[in-house]
């Protein structure tokens, strides 16, 4: 899930486009809304926290935190005033601009001074210029400093949008937009200037719309020579798909209405199992083929992708199908409809399509096709229609498991988590011992119930409080043939989403969201899948409480998180859970090597990566590593085991003998 390494590149200015961000990996694309909290309450429930109990010692820690935490604040407010007055003056500047009509230039001169005072003000602030900043998340933040940079990096954004239009208007006033004309290339260009910059404030459908209008006339019009040229024209048709793709997820419907009761939707699902297998579509095949080293990569595209598509390209003939379904399922390249259709079947391309896990794209400028056309054109697609996929699809041992294949939330679409190293670390990780029931809470795509059900389960039950992903349990629960062994999928929060009825089960598994986000300023947090609260650990918090209510006696519980300062991690653990009637629990916390926690940056901008290293420090965070625990009940004592390994959600051995380990570990003393 996270390469703990410096994911802001202060030196990397250049927008290149958005990409795809695995969660805390690099973000280029902004974030969502997200309620703020206020600066004091965060503060307040964090000394609860961190001092662990009420009383003296919390009252002596937090009034202390408290009186720093002032002290800063008012440190800090000459900086955040001088940020307000900066975006004031910009938003101003804007207005000004928006209300320019055309022929009006000589008043463009007063304003371009006025914003080059206001630029050469900001250059030198504490925490770097905030015309560096490359996107603005949209998830508010508590901290004012860090809201302050946003607000201004969004007001310069706007006015250079505000600036960029009024020479639009005025380059097509002069004809310049007409085929005609000898500067219709240079008018797209600057359209695909402001689409840039619609991209970084997040407005998806006016950068669609706008590239929609550039691209066409800059194909023609441009000459894509050599290597470069290559290189450009791949861009730009990447950044098209990137953005008719945001803005299709966006459409009603996507992944929706699948009912595993529905004979004729687990025969369709059915069938596109059995045509993915029949083309080899199993994950020991598609690593040598790819030499992806691991199926957990696929998750970031770029980073496993330009090597793999080389050797995908150079597949012998009779593995020509399955390359082209690596390439379309996991590496999210597009593929030609026609292609796809001979290979999967039109039934299943029908399926797809009505559920909205594939979209159609034609031309140069990659316009979105309705689902009601692509359906019209399967039968004879033209040459220039292609398909992309919304979905990745997952070889897990048996079983084939589909995420969503954008990883950033936004405006409203909260992603359904891809297959990251934890999930991973918990599909081996977690005890294979026969059971008659499973919950997995934080269900996600269901990868960890179905692993159960697949493997040593009789039946499962499935939460999230994400409806997507519960309509992606739906589709996978089918894809595998499983319907049948399913409790129940419910939505909410943890056992909250539980009928009365339901439970207590022999196993509980669960990854949950476990990013710590203090201040909730690290941006790259913000998903559903990825905030874990201030310290990271509220909802494994919440879910260890519930432990003692849906918990058989002899049962257990496996969890997953990355998680800071683990060598204390079992006595919190032990602190949280609450135990079945009349037991006592056996903890044991796997952990990797600790890294320090100044490495760990899942943050979007140098001010965002200041202020969270400052956040991390005063909640007590000064390492962060893999974790898995382990909990079983006894009559006997409590007790609690740390065991440190080197690389833990890498090591599919290792990670397998866990269970024996918590066992042996539990039975000796
Ligand atoms: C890290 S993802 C886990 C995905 C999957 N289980 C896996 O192992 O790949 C965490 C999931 O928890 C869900 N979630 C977050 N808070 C929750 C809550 N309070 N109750 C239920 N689900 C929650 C998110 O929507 C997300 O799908």
């Amino acid at each position: 899930m996270l390469s703990i390494s410096a994911m802001y590149c202060p030196h990397n200015s250049a927008w290149d486009g958005p990409r795809i961000a695995p969660r805390g990996g690099e973000l280029r694309w902004p974030l969502p809304e997200k309620p703020a909290r206020r600066y004091l309450g965060w503060s307040w429930s964090r000394c609860n926290r961190v001092a662990g109990a009420s009383g003296a010692a919390a009252a002596s820690f937090c009034s202390a935190h408290v009186r720093r935490s002032s002290r800063h604040l008012i440190v800090r407010a000459a900086l955040v005033e001088q940020l307000t007055q900066a975006s004031e003056a910009l938003e101003m500047l804007r207005s000004r601009w928006d209300a320019i009509e055309l022929g009006e230039a000589e008043r463009l001169q007063p304003l371009a001074e006025e914003e080059v005072a206001i630029r050469e003000g900001m250059r030198s602030l504490e925490f770097g210029d905030p015309a560096e900043i490359q996107a603005i998340p949209q998830t508010p933040s508590a901290d004012p400093v860090v809201a302050g940079y946003y607000r201004v990096a969004r007001a310069l954004l706007e006015l250079e949008v505000a600036q960029k239009e009024w020479e639009v208007r005025t380059a097509q006033a002069a004809g310049f937009d007409q085929p005609s004309s000898p500067e219709v290339g240079a008018f797209a260009s600057r359209l695909l200037g402001i689409a840039l910059l619609r991209i970084r404030l997040f407005q998806h459908s006016e950068a669609y719309e706008l590239l929609q209008r550039a691209l066409p006339t800059m194909m023609a019009t441009q000459q894509f020579v050599g290597s470069e040229g290559a290189a450009a024209k791949h861009w730009l048709q990447n950044l098209c798909r990137s953005t008719a793709m945001s803005q299709m997820l966006r459409e009603p419907g996507h992944m929706q209405g699948i009912d595993i009761s529905n004979s004729e939707h687990l025969e369709r699902l059915q069938a596109l199992r059995e045509e993915l297998r029949a083309c080899g579509y199993a994950a020991k095949d598609i690593l040598g083929m790819t030499q992806v080293p691991t199926l957990e990569m696929f998750a970031d595209d770029d980073l496993c992708g330009q090597a793999a598509d080389a050797l995908l390209a150079r597949a012998p003939e009779e593995q020509k199908g399955l390359a082209e379904l690596v390439r379309f399922f996991l590496l999210s390249r597009p593929v030609p409809l026609k292609r796809l259709t001979e290979l999967m079947g039109s039934p299943c391309m029908e399926f797809l399509l009505e559920k909205q896990a594939v979209t159609v794209i034609r031309g140069p400028s990659c316009a979105l096709v309705k689902a009601e056309d692509a359906l019209k054109a399967l039968e004879n697609a033209a040459d220039d229609f292609y398909c992309f996929a919304n979905i990745k699809i997952w070889p897990v041992e048996d079983l084939l498991i589909a995420t969503d294949r954008q990883t950033w939330p936004s405006q409203g679409f909260e992603p359904v988590m891809y297959l990251s190293d934890d999930s991973w670390g918990l599909i081996y990780g977690a005890p294979r011992e026969e059971v008659e029931s499973v919950l997995d809470l934080c269900t996600g795509s269901g990868v960890q119930g179905l692993v159960a059900l697949q493997n040593y389960a009789k039946t499962a039950t499935f939460v999230d409080l994400n409806p997507r992903a519960l309509d992606f349990v739906r589709f996978n629960v089918a894809l595998n043939g499983l319907s049948q062994k399913v409790s129940g999928i419910y939505e909410g929060n943890l056992y909250q989403a539980l009928p009365p009825e339901s439970g207590p089960f022999d196993a509980i598994l669960a990854n949950p969201p476990f990013l710590p986000n203090p201040r909730g300023i690290g941006s790259q947090c913000s998903a559903k899948f990825g905030d874990g609260g201030d310290f990271g650990e509220d909802i494994l918090e919440a879910i260890l409480q519930g432990v003692a209510d849906h918990l058989k006696p002899a049962g257990h519980l496996s969890a997953v998180t990355y998680a800071p300062n683990t060598p204390e991690m079992a006595e919190r653990i032990a602190r949280y859970l609450k135990s079945p009637d009349e037991m006592s629990p056996c903890i044991t916390v796997f952990s990797s090597k600790l890294k320090p926690a100044k490495e760990f940056k899942p943050v979007s901008s140098a001010v965002e990566a200041v202020r969270y290293q400052e956040a991390l420090d005063e909640v007590g965070i000064k390492t962060m590593a893999e974790a898995i625990t382990l909990v079983s009940f006894e009559e006997k004592a409590a007790q609690t085991h740390f065991v440190l390994k080197e690389h833990l959600f890498q090591d599919e051995g290792y990670l397998r003998s866990l269970w024996k380990q918590h066992l042996d570990g539990c039975s000796k003393t």
